[in-house]
Formats: structure tokens, C-alpha cells, sequence
């Protein structure tokens, strides 16, 4: 890989507005999520806001988009159409990588496809050429030059109230293989995952259960890179394996019009990694909206530090 390859991380943008629904979709729990959104996130996530985002995202021109989840609200039928259109709009399914997040796996479906609908976006290299009815299967991988995907879908149907989610044994062993495997290949390993994957990001209602089990594979196999969404805040962790040190990165909502709960205005992380001798150099730029809510600009925000941050596996 001679060039930099550019990746750009976006998450929860939890598209608006709501389409309407009728009796048919009511329940429990999108009654629930339907106040909520009313009360409080309708006047947060703007589509105008995520559309000055994603237009500075083109602009960047990034080799390829990771979107880690919670693109819908309340998982109505018009509401996964709407985000396969923008989807659509902001790349072609082999340059844009997505997982799934709790909003968009969020309750019963009754029989429609959901966030199936984005399948083209969450397949693996092997199965690019998949018949469109055919599900996605996690975790896949897409190898972009030197640099691996790897999608990890945490995110399950759960009762109201409750946004936790649970990766589960076979993903987690199958994880467990495939950084191995690419290690191997000494690629640079991006793991994309919705909720945070170490335990303690997040409290035990909306958090991954099995963040200890997934953390284990982690600090055993290692990763260059994990980028995850979820809390709607920038987070930075970082972990050590017998390769290194490698960052777990979360980013804040791409579609806030405003401050909420702590929780900043808009913005994506643009990462931007390079091989180096025997090994990869990273550097992380946010941009995001600025102090006034108008331009899209670089943010005074260094998430990795300034310059050259880490160098990986120069053995
Ligand atoms: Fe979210
Ligand atoms: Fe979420």
C-alpha cells in the first residue's frame, strides 16, 4: 500500500424524520421509542445537520466509509427504505461498511426484512455476490488494500427499556479465527462493532454483555484499530496485546443539531493509516460542526494525539 488510505467513521445518525406508521406496527416498545423520540432526540438529529456531514464526508474523498450503527429509530418499514437510499447516496455497498446498532435490530419485525435491506453493506468479501434475499452473516471481512474490515454485529432484539447487546459464542469464536488469519496476512485490522466492546463503557442496561469474552479475544489476538458508536460520545480506550497497543475508538452522533445530555454536535472521525517499514502509521482527524452549528470544520480535538500516533507490529 503506497498511498494513505483514508477511512471515515460515522455512526448513530438516527435519520429523521420519523415516517408515519399505522396500528399495524404499534407495540410495547415502539410506543415507548416513539415518545421518546418526541420528547427529546426528534429536536437533537436533524437531517439538514447530517447532510452538511455527509456532503464534507464526500468531500474528503475517504478510500472507504465505516457506519457503525443505530441509522433508524423505532425500526419502522419506511425508516430502513429511507436509510437504504442514504446508504445509497453516500457510496457504492463495496466502499461503505455497516454494522447493525440496538435501534436498527430493535424489536419484532412481523415478517418485513428490516436492516436486511442493507445486506449489500454488510457482506463479506466472500459473499459479494450473494443473491439480494440471502441474509448477512457476521462477523465478515472486506479486505480494502492492506487494510481488513471486520463487521461484528452486537446488536439483538430486546424488551423495552433495555439497549444492552450481546455479540455471542459463535461470532466471538469466529472473531477469534479471523484475527488470527489476518494477522497472519499482517494486514491492519479494523474492527467495527456498534457497542462499546470492553466492559465498563457503558452501564449494564445498555451495555454489551459479553464485553469480557470479546475484550479476552481482543487482548489475545489483538486488533490495529476498534471503532464502535453507541454512546453518542468520543471515547478513546486503549488496549495492550504481545503486538502492541491499539486504540478503541467511539464516535459521537454524525446527525446532532445540538448539544444533548453531554453528548456533542455532529461529527465523524476521519483515520487515516499508512505502511511504514515494516509496519502501519495512523493518524485520527475529527471534523464535526463548529461552536456555532454552521460549517463543518476540523476539530480542535486530536482523538489519538498530534502527529504520528503508533506505530504497529515494525518486527
Ligand atoms: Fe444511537
Ligand atoms: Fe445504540
Amino acid at each position: 500500500m503506497s498511498h494513505t488510505f483514508t477511512l471515515a467513521h460515522l455512526s448513530d445518525v438516527h435519520l429523521a424524520p420519523l415516517p408515519p406508521f399505522t396500528l399495524r406496527h404499534w407495540n410495547v416498545k415502539r410506543v415507548l421509542g416513539y415518545l421518546n423520540w418526541h420528547r427529546g432526540r426528534r429536536s437533537v438529529h436533524s437531517r439538514d445537520v447530517l447532510d452538511r456531514i455527509t456532503a464534507d464526508v464526500a468531500a474528503q474523498k475517504p478510500d472507504h466509509i465505516a457506519v457503525t450503527g443505530d441509522l433508524v429509530n423505532i425500526a419502522l418499514p419506511g425508516e430502513y427504505v429511507a436509510a437504504r437510499a442514504w446508504l445509497d447516496a453516500l457510496g457504492a455497498p463495496g466502499d461503505v461498511s455497516v454494522v447493525p446498532g440496538n435501534h436498527d435490530i430493535y424489536t419484532h419485525m412481523g415478517g418485513d426484512p428490516g436492516c436486511d435491506r442493507w445486506a449489500p453493506f454488510m457482506r463479506g468479501d466472500v459473499d459479494a455476490s450473494a443473491p439480494p434475499g440471502q441474509e448477512p452473516t457476521f462477523p465478515y471481512v472486506r479486505v480494502r488494500g492492506r487494510v481488513a474490515l471486520i463487521g461484528v454485529n452486537s446488536s439483538v432484539s430486546t424488551p423495552p427499556f433495555v439497549a444492552a447487546g450481546i455479540v455471542g459464542k459463535p461470532q466471538i469464536a469466529r472473531l477469534a479465527t479471523l484475527l488470527a488469519d489476518l494477522e497472519a496476512e499482517r494486514l491492519f485490522r479494523v474492527v467495527m462493532i456498534h457497542h462499546p466492546p470492553l466492559p465498563g463503557l457503558a452501564p449494564p442496561s445498555r451495555g454489551l454483555e459479553d464485553a469480557a469474552d470479546l475484550e479476552r479475544v481482543l487482548l489475545r489476538h489483538g486488533a490495529e484499530l476498534v471503532l464502535h458508536g453507541h454512546n453518542h460520545r468520543d471515547m478513546l480506550s486503549w488496549r495492550d496485546w504481545r503486538g502492541g497497543r491499539f486504540p478503541v475508538l467511539g464516535i459521537a452522533s454524525g446527525s446532532a443539531s445540538r448539544p444533548h445530555h453531554g453528548e456533542p454536535v455532529a461529527r465523524y472521525n476521519l483515520v487515516e493509516i499508512a505502511e511504514r517499514d515494516r509496519g502501519f502509521v495512523m493518524r485520527v482527524r475529527s471534523r464535526g460542526l463548529d461552536a456555532t452549528g454552521g460549517q463543518v470544520i476540523d476539530l480542535p480535538r486530536q482523538p489519538l494525539g498530534l502527529g504520528v500516533v503508533a506505530t504497529y507490529r515494525a518486527q
